[in-house]
């Protein structure tokens, strides 16, 4: 039986034949069309009201994407556009990859972690604004703010942008799981911020790592609003080459454009974003159904701030309903050759951060400790999908026996 994997690259014929077409025609470089064309075609994308792609659409002339080398290329470029600087403040979701945090660091600057909401698994806005006014009334106040939007579903930006509004911080949305979410302010269907992921802060971030649910097999996407920032952030992300014939440098620049070659391969997953998100979303459709007759099991409250683009299926397990520990459940799963993963370990529990200032932090604890992520790349079978519910329920099922 074949192993089966978190959340594979899903990538077939249309990504096969870009990346030939690119390969011909000779630009195997950071430079080249496929860059030119996946960046104007993602604007277009972003520039539509829904996660449908509409690679004619017209584009808004307000939206800039830059291709770079990876999701934490552009975070660390969205904070050097926002003018961070050593010694800095920057708060930062406690509950997510590592990347959001380090970006903070490549700048010589303190990450200030912010715990989690429980109605969303986001940064919680009421935590935001107590860092906000504490961090003001000590004299070293915060600024900026790195938000991600967990597992595909975006935070609370009605509530969150403006609080980074009125206390003039950049807002840095790390979109990096999110490609193809749109997020629905839940309490006002007239937000200008409703609308795709990637468009709710100052700037915003994709990731296209290889786990990802659009991949180039690695890369990432910087979104900024006005024309000089993109042109800075592009500047930056070529070693800082003044435009003259010779090599010239007048500041610390970085290697972290896109090449051509990955370029096309995102393009042939841009093409097929709504099929990517729905097959994912069956997925985590029929886990819930057919997990249905186990209330121990609580799902990821996918839908609360718009559509997700349910890139991961996540669980908890509620410890007072079963002995089940989302590791005995993970053994279980790999036993049978199927790959699981914790939820991400919070910012303020990593050694790297241990000395870091968090506000909060037990909703995030929690959600580690009880909580497992099920296989949901978007080429998962019915077949395959099956073998990870049958593991899941007879686990359940044993240890409700042995109660
Ligand atoms: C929330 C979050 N931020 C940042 C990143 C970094 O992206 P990359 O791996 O493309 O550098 C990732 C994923 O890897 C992520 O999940």
């Amino acid at each position: 039986m074949d192993r089966i994997y978190l959340s594979p690259p899903d990538v077939g014929p249309r990504e096969r034949e870009a990346l030939l077409r690119a390969f011909d025609s000779g630009w195997v470089a950071p430079v080249g069309p496929e860059i030119d064309a996946f960046e104007s075609e993602m604007v277009r994308y972003l520039s539509g009201a829904s996660r449908e792609y509409h690679p004619d659409g017209s584009p808004r002339d307000d939206l800039f994407c830059t291709a770079l080398s990876s999701g934490t290329a552009a975070l660390h470029l969205a904070l050097l556009l926002s003018r961070i600087e050593p010694g800095d403040r920057v708060l930062v979701s406690d509950f997510t990859f590592v990347a959001s945090a380090n970006a903070v660091r490549y700048c010589g600057a303190e990450p200030v972690f912010l715990d989690s909401d429980r109605s969303t698994w986001n940064l919680d806005p009421d935590c935001l604004a107590e860092a906000l006014e504490t961090l003001s009334r000590e004299g070293a106040p915060a600024r900026a703010l790195i938000c991600t939007d967990l597992y595909g579903q975006c935070a609370d930006y009605g509530r969150i942008a403006p609080l980074c509004r009125a206390h003039g911080i950049s807002l840095i949305q790390d979109a990096a799981e999110a490609v193809g979410t749109v997020y629905q302010n839940p309490t006002s269907h007239d937000d200008p911020l409703n609308g795709p992921a990637g468009l709710q802060g100052d700037y915003g971030i994709f990731s296209f790592n290889g786990n990802k649910l659009l991949t180039t097999g690695g890369g990432g996407m910087l979104i900024s609003k006005n024309q000089s920032d993109a042109d800075r952030a592009r500047f930056l992300a070529t070693q800082a080459k003044e435009p003259l014939p010779h090599y010239q440098h007048e500041e610390v620049g970085f290697n972290y454009r896109m090449g051509n070659l990955t370029a096309a391969i995102g393009r042939g997953q841009l093409s097929r974003l709504p099929d990517l998100i729905s097959s994912r979303q069956q997925t985590f459709v029929a886990y819930q159904e057919a997990l249905a007759p186990y209330p121990e099991i609580r799902w990821i409250p996918y839908g609360a701030t718009g559509q997700p683009n349910y890139w991961l299926s996540c669980l908890l397990l509620d410890p007072s309903a079963t002995a089940v520990t989302p590791d005995l459940l993970r053994k279980a799963l790999d036993a049978q050759g199927i790959e699981s993963r914790p939820l991400w370990k919070p910012m303020h529990l990593q050694p790297l951060y241990r000395e870091n200032r968090i506000f909060g932090g037990s909703v995030s604890e929690d959600l580690y400790s009880h909580g497992l992520c099920l296989p949901s790349g978007s080429g998962l079978t019915p077949d395959e999908r099956n073998r990870v519910i049958q593991v899941v329920s007879q686990t359940l099922k044993a240890h409700r026996s042995e109660g």
